[in-house]
């Protein structure tokens, strides 16, 4: 038991289509960041990858962008619905390599074969122990294989120029929810170090953000979508007294705060850090 984070860690959004439709909006938004990482990374050509916690497959079609007809890109998840939103996605935005989708957990990886790369995003975040996760991703990395991981470091996340009430109301109840439901949030900021400590040698560390602003932004979306995704953790916990406190029409209040009175929006931080098997 790690003594930093004794309680274990569940995922905190429900498994129903507005959490696939949460990754999609936040995929979007973040994958000019992640794809910039995965070129760094070397993410390529006729390459074997492995997305780990897959999700509705943002980042395992980013992976797929990049390979070449010899390629191919396996996603992993836990949940059957996002597998089977990414199946569908994906079928109607073919790619030139080989993709599919495999509903297994992170502890079960062993099966499924070699690869020259294993990726994943915003994942370790809602792990239990990540350093033996990385750890186990040795087995099915061939030797001078790639990790390719990106977590979030949500130390600015909401924060606005000028600061908003609003965006800071919001901040201060995801916060709130988010420790009472354990998370990690500022996993990026320990990713280095937990993948020298699971026994890679890090070859490459990337930061990148957001800084949105003006009517058009999806960032409004992105994080009203974290709330309403988040409102029945919130009302466990006493976050918030009753459901109607986190409206359906929040990006819209955000979209017009952050507009009217010409607000930087910050969004959460990617890190991206890149190791190899020994
Ligand atoms: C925040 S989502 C990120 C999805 C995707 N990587 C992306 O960036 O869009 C985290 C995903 O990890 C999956 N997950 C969490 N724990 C897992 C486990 N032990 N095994 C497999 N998948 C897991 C969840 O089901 C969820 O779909």
């Amino acid at each position: 038991m790690n003594m930093n984070h004794p309680a274990s860690i569940q995922y905190p959004f429900p498994n129903d289509d507005g959490e696939s439709e949460r990754l999609g909006v936040q995929g979007a938004f973040f994958a000019p960041l992640s794809g910039g990482f995965l070129d760094l990374a070397g993410i390529g050509g006729s390459m074997r990858v492995l997305d780990i916690g897959c999700g509705t497959g943002e980042v395992t079609r980013l992976v797929a962008d990049r390979l070449d007809e010899n390629g191919m890109v396996v996603g992993i998840d836990q949940d059957t619905g996002r597998l089977q939103q990414a199946r569908e996605i994906t079928r109607t935005t073919p790619a030139k390599c080989r993709v599919t989708f495999e509903h297994c957990d992170l502890t079960k990886v062993a099966s499924l074969g070699e690869f020259d790369a294993v990726v994943g995003r915003m994942l370790l975040l809602y792990i239990d122990d990540p350093v033996a996760t990385l750890s186990s991703l040795q087995l099915v990395l061939k030797p001078n294989g790639i990790l390719a991981i990106q977590e979030p470091d949500h130390s600015n996340y909401l924060v606005t120029m000028p600061e908003s009430p609003l965006f800071a109301t919001w901040r201060d109840r995801l916060m709130q929810t988010c420790q009472a439901c354990n998370l990690r949030l500022n996993s990026g900021l320990h990713l280095r170090s937990w993948m020298e400590r699971a026994g890679y040698e890090v070859t490459l560390v990337h930061l990148s953000e957001r800084q949105d602003c003006g009517p058009d932004s999806t960032v409004y979306e992105v994080l009203a979508r974290a709330v309403l995704g988040l409102r029945s953790k919130m009302l466990d916990n006493k976050v918030i007294g009753s459901a109607d406190e986190a409206p359906a029409d929040l990006a819209n209040q955000l979209r017009k705060d952050a507009v009217q009175h010409q607000r930087t929006v910050f969004s959460s931080k990617l890190i991206g850090v890149v190791g190899r098997r020994s």
